[in-house]
């Protein structure tokens, strides 16, 4: 991080709508002062997956020294910050609110407006972030454990859903995927360090929607052939657990097919909205064989392809610097601001082609 806090306005940033508690400190010129995230994958390992309570009584324990943290890092004080930014939706209700209770408080008591941020917009505006010029407009892409929706970004504020998943999320499947193969979670590095020694031809998996012709995505009909592949079907002969020999090649196959599947509706989209910069962002843009596909994409279509930094796919609370772009739009939160914790739901079956 670049550490040179002057007189110029900070913002104090917090993210808290899943798993990660997070805080960082921007300066107005969008430089990242400091960002500091704390995961609880620990507390979450047994489970294979997120478990709400769990994460909202970590966020509530670590909010404060995570703030701090930020705050020091960045070699600032409290006085310095011109305003206070946080994730208000979507995300956990237990979570956002822990983190929404913190920056009210620091809004209060400090006097500086308080700024909501949306997460997913937020994942979207990563994509620029440390770039001089706008991403937008542009066809923005969140994958991650929660999402897997394809926008039309008009601007950091104006972002349309177009597409996403009818069932999981992609990030979802492949936490799933780790969990039927005994691979760590979070499963989306752990099937992809497993997949770089297997063979993604021995099994063959299904590639749902990807001749739909619509922007929409099924991930439950693929992880159920990956589990019928580990452990064989329903019946009193299934395995309990996927033989060892099998692992590296069934989480190259999913990945393979997750990809295909991921890179072809990006391609579809930028199609029906003629625009010809794609922005990807979300935990799931951290994952290689993807950036590798969706690179390979752009560079035959000649897209502009604008991938997050991977220290800003998973979850942080720089990328609420989008903030600064509601400030200089007026948009300050009142202090009784609440948390919207769903997505507004599209029916994508009924999309037209
Ligand atoms: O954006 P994020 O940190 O949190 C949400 O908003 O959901 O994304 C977390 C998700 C998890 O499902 C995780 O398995 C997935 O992103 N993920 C990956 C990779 N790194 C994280 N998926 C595939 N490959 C990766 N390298
Ligand atoms: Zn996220």
């Amino acid at each position: 991080m670049v550490n040179t806090a002057g007189p110029s306005r900070l913002l104090l940033a917090i993210e808290s709508s899943c798993d990660e508690t997070a805080a960082a400190v921007v300066r107005e010129d969008g430089c990242v002062l400091s960002s500091i995230v704390a995961s609880q994958h620990e507390f979450h390992l047994e489970w294979g997956g997120v478990v709400p309570e769990i994460a909202s009584r970590a966020h509530v324990q670590r909010i404060l020294p995570v703030i701090q943290a930020a705050l020091k890092a960045a070699d600032c004080t409290t006085s310095q910050l011109a305003a206070v930014a946080v994730t208000t939706e979507p995300g956990l209700v237990g979570s956002l609110l822990v983190g929404l209770t913190a920056a009210k408080t620091i809004a209060m008591g400090l006097g500086i407006p308080l700024v909501t941020v949306n997460h997913v917009e937020a994942h979207i505006y990563a994509c620029g972030m440390g770039r001089p010029d706008s991403i937008y407009p542009c066809v923005g892409f969140v994958v991650s454990g929660g999402h897997t929706n394809l926008y039309d970004c008009r601007s950091a504020s104006e972002c349309q859903l177009i597409g996403g998943t009818t069932d999981d999320a992609a990030g979802e499947a492949f936490d799933k995927v780790a969990r039927i193969l005994g691979l760590p979670y979070p499963g989306g590095p752990s099937v992809q360090k497993a997949a770089l020694a297997g063979d993604p031809r021995r099994f063959k998996m299904p590639r749902p929607l990807l001749h739909s012709g619509r922007l929409d995505f099924s991930f439950s009909g693929l992880k159920t052939a990956v589990l019928y592949a580990a452990r064989g079907v329903p019946g009193p002969a299934q395995l309990t657990e996927t033989p060892p020999d099998r692992v590296a090649d069934l989480a190259a196959a999913f990945q393979a097919a997750a990809v295909d599947v991921l890179v072809e509706k990006c391609r579809l989209a930028l199609q029906q909205l003629q625009y010809r910069r794609l922005c990807v962002g979300g935990g799931v843009a951290a994952n290689q064989a993807f950036r590798n596909q969706l690179t390979a994409m752009a560079t035959r279509l000649k897209i502009d392809l604008q991938i997050a930094p991977m220290e800003l796919c998973t979850d942080n609370a720089a990328m609420a610097a989008i903030a600064w772009e509601h400030l200089a739009a007026g948009r300050i939160a009142s202090l009784d601001a609440d948390v919207l914790p769903g997505l507004v739901r599209h029916d994508f079956r009924n999309q037209k082609t």
